[in-house]
């Protein structure tokens, strides 16, 4: 999926916007939410063609067009609002009350072209309202429809709303909301309701894992990485490793527990969903560990990676024997990563060392072969063993894990947040190997282990 095809919507989130940004309620059990919502034509351009479902209405389409596209919304509103909790897009931003008298539809305008863009959410601030604009051809499309009502519902959510440092991180949020719509169990019994399709993820490996060393969320024009970061909210939400404060609505908080009016980057909101059982180091060094086979909990996500991983870069390291350097580069910036696959042929013991003057996690992550399996070992300050057999395999993962975390803007990365994390890694029991790789034209690094 191209950037440009949302190239609006990140504009909106970018821009700042003139309006309040009062305290978030968290979701109430007295909700006065009406079966039926309320049509505001004033949202928006409004006009005279328009198809209406209980919760949304889609102007400028109608018959089996306006059908999908409203099931789809209902569906979507059912996952994250009723099930999952998210603040509906029914009631105004502009207040605190979850108790309103009129909560309104959601308007969404089926449209012939947009500037560069497939789709974009807007504000109406006098309402406090958000809609959906989104180019006809792709009115269907849920990684289009459902990402822009991603972003309307990070808008009523709020706290999120008129914050530089949140302001790259609309993106990956709607797009983790397109894919879990699309592929989550969480989501399974809203599409059953309304008799959606379970679909495929658009999670985009060559870049996540590509360019795994770009700092986690990169909002720099053509080079970053904000459409495609999305996974890290994927691993927070389906919470494989159990760290206690993630789980299923590890997002939503994200956006309920921001420090409000602080600019604070989410990285910081989320230190404080872990409290003081576990570290955004720990949990972002398990995070890249998980993506070494991409085994954050999410099947479609996993077969993509297991289709298209032959294809994907990796060659971070230089060096020979037992001595390794990461390549200038591909150093891991701010929580950035790289991933090393390690090729095993035959059975043996592997000792790996990394070193470096700068604070970093490495884990190994073994995978069996047969069964899909993965296990992880972590380095300690760098070190450790692991027994590979010869029906698996295994990856060295090295995140820039630095002490404290920054406040940066990823619309405009300071020499702090991209400044690389320099590492050497000794290996025994296997050994670096050049693999030319015919689909990118150039020569891929693995280790071997070599049975000893
Ligand atoms: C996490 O918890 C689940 C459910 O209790 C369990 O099946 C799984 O093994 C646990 N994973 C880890 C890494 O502890
Ligand atoms: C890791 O380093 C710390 C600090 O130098 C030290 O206290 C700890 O014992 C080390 N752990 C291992 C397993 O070497």
């Amino acid at each position: 999926m191209s950037p440009s095809k949302y190239a609006a919507a990140a504009l909106f989130a970018a821009s700042a916007l003139a309006t309040p940004n009062p305290q978030a309620s968290t979701p109430s059990a007295a909700s006065t939410e009406p079966s039926e919502f309320t049509a505001n034509p004033n949202v928006g351009a409004g006009g005279n063609t328009f198809t209406d479902s209980p919760r949304f209405r889609v102007y400028s389409a109608t018959g089996d067009e306006a059908d999908k596209t409203l099931q789809m919304l209902e569906s979507a509103y059912t996952c994250f609002v009723s099930d999952l909790g998210w603040r509906s897009s029914g009631l105004s931003y502009n207040s605190d009350s979850d108790t309103a008298d009129t909560w309104y539809k959601e308007n969404i305008y089926s449209v012939d072209s947009l500037d560069s863009a497939a789709g974009v959410m807007g504000s109406d601030p006098t309402t406090g309202l958000s809609f959906v604009q989104v180019v006809n051809t792709y009115l269907t499309d849920p990684s289009v429809t459902v990402h822009e009502y991603g972003h309307a519902l990070t808008y009523h959510a709020r706290n999120w709303v008129d914050q530089t440092a949140t302001g790259a991180w609309w993106e990956p949020l709607a797009n983790w909301l397109a894919d879990t719509w699309m592929t989550s169990d969480l989501c399974a019994s809203a599409r059953e309701r309304y008799s959606q399709p379970t679909g495929n993820s658009i999670i985009e490996l060559k870049k996540v894992i590509g360019d795994s060393y770009q700092v986690i969320v990169d909002g720099s024009v053509d080079s970053g990485n904000y459409y495609q970061s999305w996974p890290i909210l994927t691993y927070l939400t389906n919470n494989p490793d159990n760290f206690t404060g993630l789980g299923q609505d590890a997002v939503l908080r994200l956006n309920l527990e921001y420090e409000v009016g602080s600019n604070e980057t989410p990285l910081h909101t989320l230190q404080r969903l872990l409290g003081n059982r576990a570290t955004v180091q720990q949990v972002v060094g398990r995070y890249w560990a998980h993506m070494a086979y991409v085994d954050i909990g999410s099947e479609a996500a996993n077969r993509a990676f297991l289709e298209q991983r032959e294809t994907l870069g990796y060659e971070n390291l230089d060096g020979s024997g037992q001595s390794y350097t990461v390549k200038a580069a591909r150093q891991p910036q701010y929580f950035g990563a790289n991933i090393n696959p390690i090729q095993v042929s035959g059975e043996g013991s592997v000792s790996v060392t990394v070193k470096s003057n700068s604070a970093f996690t490495a884990t190994l992550a073994v995978r069996n072969k047969d069964s899909g399996a993965v296990r992880y070992v972590d380095l300690e300050n760098g070190s450790g063993e692991v027994t590979v057999d010869g029906s698996e395999e295994a990856s060295l993962v090295v995140v820039n894990t630095p002490a404290k975390l920054i406040q940066y803007d990823p619309f405009k990365l300071s020499s702090e947040a991209t400044s690389g994390l320099d590492y050497a890694v000794q290996i025994t029991g296997g050994e670096l190997l050049g693999i030319w790789d015919s689909d990118r034209g150039r020569s891929l690094n693995f280790l071997v282990v070599v049975p000893m």
